[in-house]
C-alpha cells in the first residue's frame, strides 16, 4: 500500500480495492464541479476576527445615526450602496455591513450586489443556514417601514 492509499473493506469484509485517501501533501481534488464559490480571505479576516472587530464597528455605526434604531424607507437604504458605505436589508432589518465586507467568505462582490437593497432572497439562495442576526447583531441600523 502506498502512502496515499488505504485499504478499505466493505462491511461484508470483502475488500473494495484501494481508495484514494487525501493526506498531507497529497494532490487535492482535480475537479471543483459543483463546488461553491469561496474566496480566500485576507489574513486576520476569519469569523473569529470578525467577532473581535464587531464591538468597534458597533460604535462607529451608532455614532453616525441620529437615533437608534432607525425607522427606514427603502429609499433611505438605497442611499448606502457603495463599498465605503454599505447597507443591506435582511428580513426587514437593515444592517450596515461596510465593516463586514472583507470578512465575507463569499467575497465582497457578492455583497455589493445587494448593497442598498433587500438581500434576503440572495442570502437565502446561497446559505439559508447562516445566522445573519447573530453575525451582524452589532451592525443593526434599524427596520424597514
Ligand atoms: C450580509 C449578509 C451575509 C452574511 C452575514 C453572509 C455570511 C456568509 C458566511 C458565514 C458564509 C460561509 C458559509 C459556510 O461556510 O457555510 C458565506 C458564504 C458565502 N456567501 Fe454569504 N453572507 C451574506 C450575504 C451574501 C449574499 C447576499 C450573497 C450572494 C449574493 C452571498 C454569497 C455567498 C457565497 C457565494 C458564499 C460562499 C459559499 C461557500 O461557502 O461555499 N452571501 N456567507
Amino acid at each position: 500500500m502506498s502512502d496515499r492509499t488505504r485499504e478499505f473493506a466493505r462491511p461484508s469484509g470483502r475488500p473494495s480495492g484501494r481508495m484514494p485517501f487525501l493526506t498531507a501533501g497529497s494532490p487535492q481534488m482535480v475537479s471543483n464541479r459543483g463546488a461553491r464559490e469561496k474566496v480566500v480571505l485576507a489574513p486576520g479576516h476569519s469569523a473569529v476576527d470578525w467577532e473581535a472587530r464587531k464591538r468597534e464597528e458597533t460604535k462607529r455605526i451608532r455614532s453616525r445615526l441620529p437615533q437608534f434604531p432607525m425607522r427606514l424607507r427603502k429609499e433611505d437604504v438605497k442611499l448606502h450602496a457603495s463599498r465605503d458605505d454599505c447597507w443591506v436589508s435582511l428580513g426587514g432589518k437593515v444592517y450596515d455591513i461596510t465593516g463586514y465586507l472583507d470578512y465575507h467568505p463569499g467575497g465582497v462582490d457578492k455583497l455589493l450586489l445587494v448593497a442598498g437593497k433587500d438581500g434576503t432572497a440572495m442570502f437565502n439562495r446561497y446559505h439559508p443556514w447562516v445566522n445573519f442576526e447573530r453575525m451582524l447583531d452589532g451592525c443593526l441600523v434599524g427596520f424597514v417601514l
